[in-house]
């Protein structure tokens, strides 16, 4: 029997709520549309979800703004929809963790309508407050980070929008109303938390200028312009810069053991995962969060077995140097703030290939693993054309700014901000080849467009009548995963580690022991073994291999094929 937690060997599935499921067919998302869609979610496999935030929220940031936290948006249904969905869910062992924005509230909330109002009303402290704007601070969303509110005659400071005003979280009042909401959610049975942007909640307190010679809009433009090393490597220098005194901040770690603490009191092993790749703020351990993201692994234009092996390496020793020795990998490729995977890590040629190599990755490496709605159908990136269309509003914010400002023509400005808006990633789900891919009804205009691709295979109805689609892939390499105590439990060994066209290594656990070989290139392969400690002399059992092979045992000589995923049980020999 596993010693591990149901988190730790649980696969999580993201669901963007405005996205995935319209069940009343007013063009978004909402929890009768994913109640209805469970049973797919089961069938795909997956043990768990990450709801992105589904409170009331005036959506200057797609929910991220909250203007109430014990509630549901309207748009998504009632508070009795989500314990349905939450009741159903559970019902079919998969859990639920939400989304808990403690940076910042909207600028609607009640808390801040209070707060704005005087200075010397009961929440007047709730925010931060300066009487002129301290320094240079620069919003990361849409320029300045101090706005101007003439009732109280000061500036109140937002690292995100100006429509998401920071909390004080030194006051003690702030704590206790979101530990109240935190709470709320555990009473009604949620599984835990994913902490939003849990770096930006505490500020320099010697509110330090930044040294970037350069605007928000400018440093945005400068990127984009950016291609030599020099200017590459400038571009990193300032992002870092600009942004270095509003983050990372001491005080996050006390705060990370109190909110640890609200969860232990409750049964049911809740959790936290922490949008940081920091892991730090697991504490020692098991005082923290459980988990933070592995985002090193994203931070590259393409996986390349090298690039994985040293992500791996440095990952996992840090993990384990956390004193009670309980640091626990969390893993994935692609959330609602990044290019979709198999645009981004794809190439024109192996786009399909590369998307299953992925796949296969994010499952088959030591650790939790967090997969995006609509990876599994192979969506796409897809790029708005006309300003209008835009409502991720940092995307809305960069093309004015850029137009008015700096004189940009306007059709550049729209390529541009079609690549950097989250809008691209955030298209309703593709459910079936009928008109709005199924999301919602024909004559329906969906919040964002749908992707026309869906009506090329890219849908969940066509890939479900095809057993070669990705969306079977899936659920496959799924199923393969949770039948194997060494993919949920092992540790990693790597092999064969100067190779470059391969990843290869094995998951070891007390009872099992797996191989995984991922050919990222496009090259026949033929691999020895004979010689590793580990695999030599065995034999392999297949448990998946992408080339659909049929021998059950093969010697430690393998060929494979190009961009192949090939996962096998090593059986000893007696
Ligand atoms: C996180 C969210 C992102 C949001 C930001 C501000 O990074 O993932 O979508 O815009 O926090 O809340």
């Amino acid at each position: 029997m596993s010693n591990l937690k149901w988190w730790q060997t649980a696969v999580f599935y993201q669901i963007y709520p405005r996205s995935f499921a319209d069940g009343n067919g007013d063009g978004i998302g909402d929890f009768k549309g994913i109640t209805e869609k469970l049973n797919y979610i089961a069938a795909l496999g997956v043990d768990a979800l990450w709801l992105s935030p589904h409170f009331p929220s005036p959506n200057w940031d797609c929910g991220y703004d909250i203007s109430d936290y014990c509630n549901v948006a309207p748009e998504y249904g009632t508070m009795e929809d989500f314990k349905v969905f939450l009741d159903e869910s559970h019902k079919r062992n998969i859990r639920v963790i939400l989304d808990l924005v403690l940076n910042h509230t909207s600028d609607e909330h009640s808390w801040f309508v209070e707060s704005r109002s005087s200075r010397d009303n009961p929440k007047a402290d709730w925010y931060v407050w300066a009487d002129t704007p301290p320094n240079n601070w620069q919003s990361c969303f849409d320029g300045e980070a101090w706005t101007y509110v003439p009732e109280r005659n000061q500036y109140y400071y937002h690292y995100f929008m100006k429509q998401q005003p920071d909390l004080n979280w030194h006051n003690p009042e702030v704590k206790k109303a979101m530990w109240d909401a935190a709470r709320f959610w555990l009473d009604l049975g949620v599984d835990g938390f994913r902490l939003d942007a849990l770096g930006t909640i505490f500020e320099d307190l010697n509110l330090t200028p930044h040294t970037v010679p350069m605007t928000l809009a400018e440093l945005r433009r400068f990127s984009d312009l950016a291609k030599t090393p020099e200017e590459l490597e400038l571009k990193d220098k300032y992002w870092h810069d600009m942004f270095k005194n509003q983050w990372g901040q001491l005080g996050v770690h006390d705060l990370m053991k109190e909110l640890r603490a609200i969860l232990d009191e409750y049964e049911g092993d809740r959790m936290l995962v922490g949008e940081d790749d920091n892991i730090d703020y697991m504490g020692s351990g098991n005082d923290e969060l459980h988990l933070v993201f592995n985002f090193p692994l994203m931070r590259t234009e393409k996986i390349t077995p090298d690039h994985v092996r040293e992500n791996q390496t440095e990952r996992l020793k840090q993990l384990d140097a956390l004193s009670a020795k309980k640091g626990w990998p969390c893993n994935t490729l692609g959330n609602h703030d990044c290019s979709r995977i198999y645009t981004r890590y794809g190439n024109k040629l192996y786009h399909a290939e590369l998307a299953r190599l992925h796949a296969a990755l994010v499952l088959t490496m030591k650790g939790t693993a967090f997969l995006y709605n609509g990876e599994e159908i192979g969506m796409t990136d897809h790029m708005l054309t006309d300003i209008s269309q835009v409502k991720d509003t940092m995307g809305s914010w960069y093309y004015h700014a850029i137009v008015t400002d700096m004189g940009v023509h306007p059709d550049e400005a729209m390529a541009r901000t079609a690549e950097m808006t989250r809008d691209k990633n955030r298209t309703p789900m593709q459910w079936t080849s009928h008109p709005n891919a199924g999301f919602s009804p024909m004559e329906v205009s969906t919040w964002l467009p749908v992707n026309p691709n869906y009506k090329n295979g890219i849908n969940v109805r066509d890939q479900e009548q095809n057993p070669s689609s990705l969306l079977h892939y899936y659920k496959h390499l799924l199923r393969v995963r949770t039948s194997s105590s060494a993919l949920k439990e092992g540790e990693y060994i790597p092999l064969h580690t100067e190779q470059k066209d391969y990843f290869a290594f094995v998951r070891q656990a007390d009872k099992q022991s797996v191989l995984v070989i991922l050919n990222f290139s496009n090259n026949h392969l033929e691999l020895n073994f004979s010689t590793t400690k580990e695999v030599g002399g065995s034999n392999l059992k297949i448990l998946f291999s992408s080339a659909e092979r049929r021998i059950e045992e093969i010697s430690s000589t393998l060929k494979l094929n190009p961009f192949e995923v090939f996962i096998a049980e090593v059986v000893h020999s007696k």
